[in-house]
């Protein structure tokens, strides 16, 4: 932890109470407040933790107003135009760029782990054929745990790489196997031959009669979903895979409670929400009907793939997502079709409205993955998976950083309390 360089002092009910002050490398100053309910028997309320930091960390750094988001110092922008996917992986799990032998010796490790125990594939078997491709996530990541016991032993250095290997290595597997599960395609095996976009493209759209190709520009493009889903610091999915990890569970089931958490139309859902509200608006000329909707206090609906918790000035993964989209678009020759037409107008209209200025809601890189992953072919229920695939590096990153934090404890948060005071129990005759 590093040291307190101020302080502030805290008074009320005549207790005064001194609380260090940190300073982080970059960003705001951190107020701790261990000591306040030792010293002064009060809690802090901060539903959604909006004014929290929960741990200390040294993985990704965000400055939401000027819309910068910073890996190991790295800027996304540049990352996310000359690095790939499994650089940016090794960014993140050990805190520096690799040298060349380093990153041949870690695509291998990676590679190494790239198929899933055969037993799995019964596991699959147990879902319906209509489950959404999150559910069988969900329910097959957390089952690693049930095969690969030899990475378990969280308090062993070396378990918890391999473990974090295993997950980097199988989530695109997985995925895909959830994918040709839920159409009645045979599971494609991964191909060690391919970069990791590629087998993943591969894996989902390949079928054993057949001879399939991968394009090198949604290759590409795949590839950057990926690096731009890598990490996003302290967000919801990662909070929830560091308090299940809190805890002590084993790796695979925290991130798989990560899937979980991540499956919420706020969250990672929000891509495939995002496509599903641009069809349902269907014709530019529905558009106001959905602005409207979205202004009305009265009315709970929002415009899915618009506004952030953290950037409130621009979302620097979607401009450069916005990028891959045109090129995309431009190779699958589906720049005119009706929900991208709506997708486009819909910007238009959002960022010179004067409800979206004022509010600072931007498009975010939700609102263009799913346009490329739609004009890739992928089903939308396909969007949220391709997203937890991406972000299970930033989850197994920040768990390992959690695990080996001297500070770790178990997460317990408090609460308010405006439930009933102590009553006694009166039989049902009496009631
Ligand atoms: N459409 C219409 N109004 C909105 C929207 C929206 N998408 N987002 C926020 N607002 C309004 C909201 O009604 C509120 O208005 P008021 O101050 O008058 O009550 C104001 O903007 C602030 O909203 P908030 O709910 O306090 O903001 P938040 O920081 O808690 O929520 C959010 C952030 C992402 C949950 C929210 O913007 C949202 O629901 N967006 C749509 C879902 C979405 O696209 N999520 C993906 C986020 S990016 C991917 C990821 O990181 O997971």
């Amino acid at each position: 932890m590093t040291n307190a360089a101020k302080s502030a002092m805290l008074r009320f009910d005549n207790k005064e109470i001194e609380l260090p002050i940190y300073s982080p490398t970059v960003g705001p100053d951190v107020l701790d407040i261990r000591k306040l309910y030792a010293e002064g028997d009060v809690f802090t309320y901060d539903p959604g933790f909006t004014s929290t930091a929960a741990c200390e960390s040294a993985i990704t750094f965000i400055d939401g107003d000027k819309g910068e988001l910073l890996h190991r110092g790295y800027p996304i922008d540049q990352l996310a135009m000359d690095s790939h996917y499994l650089e940016v992986c090794y960014l993140l799990l050990y805190g520096e760029l690799p040298e060349k032998q380093q990153m041949i010796d870690f695509e291998a490790r990676v590679t190494n782990h790239t198929m899933v125990h055969e037993q799995m594939h019964y596991f699959f078997r147990g879902f319906r054929r209509d489950s959404h491709p999150m559910a069988t996530m969900v329910g097959v990541v957390g089952a690693m745990s049930a095969f690969y016991h030899d990475s378990t032993d969280i308090s062993d250095p070396w378990q918890r790489e391999v473990a974090a290997i295993r997950l980097i290595a199988k989530l695109p597997t997985i995925a895909a196997m959830a994918y040709k599960y839920s159409i009645g395609q045979p599971f494609q095996y991964p191909k060690n031959d391919l970069d990791y976009a590629s087998n993943f493209l591969q894996m989902c759209f390949a079928v054993p009669c057949e001879t399939y190709v991968v394009n090198p520009i949604l290759a590409k493009a795949m590839d950057r979903i990926m690096m731009l889903h890598a990490d996003h610091e302290q967000n919801a999915s990662t909070s929830t895979v560091r308090l299940a990890g809190s805890s002590g569970a084993n790796p695979f089931a925290c991130i798989a409670a990560g899937i979980a958490c991540l499956w919420g139309p706020a969250h990672g859902g929000a891509n495939q929400a995002c496509l599903e509200m641009l069809r349902e608006i269907g014709t530019v000329d529905r558009i106001p009907e959905y602005i409207a909707k979205a202004k009305d206090k009265d009315d709970p609906f929002r415009l899915m793939g618009f506004g952030h918790r953290v950037y409130k000035n621009f979302d620097p993964r979607a401009k450069v997502m916005k990028e891959s989209a045109d090129e995309v678009l431009e190779l699958m020759g589906v720049h005119n079709n009706p929900t991208l037409q709506v997708a486009k107008e819909l910007e238009r209209i959002a960022l010179s409205d004067e409800y979206f200025v004022s509010k600072k809601l931007y498009p975010n890189v939700d609102f263009y993955s799913g346009i490329i992953l739609d004009a890739m072919g992928f089903p939308t229920s396909m969007f949220t998976p391709i997203f937890a695939l991406s972000r299970t590096v930033g989850w197994i990153a920040q768990w390992k950083e959690m695990v080996t934090d001297p500070t770790q404890k178990i997460g317990r948060p408090r609460q308010l309390y405006t439930g009933e005071l102590k009553r006694d129990y009166k039989s049902v005759d009496e009631r």
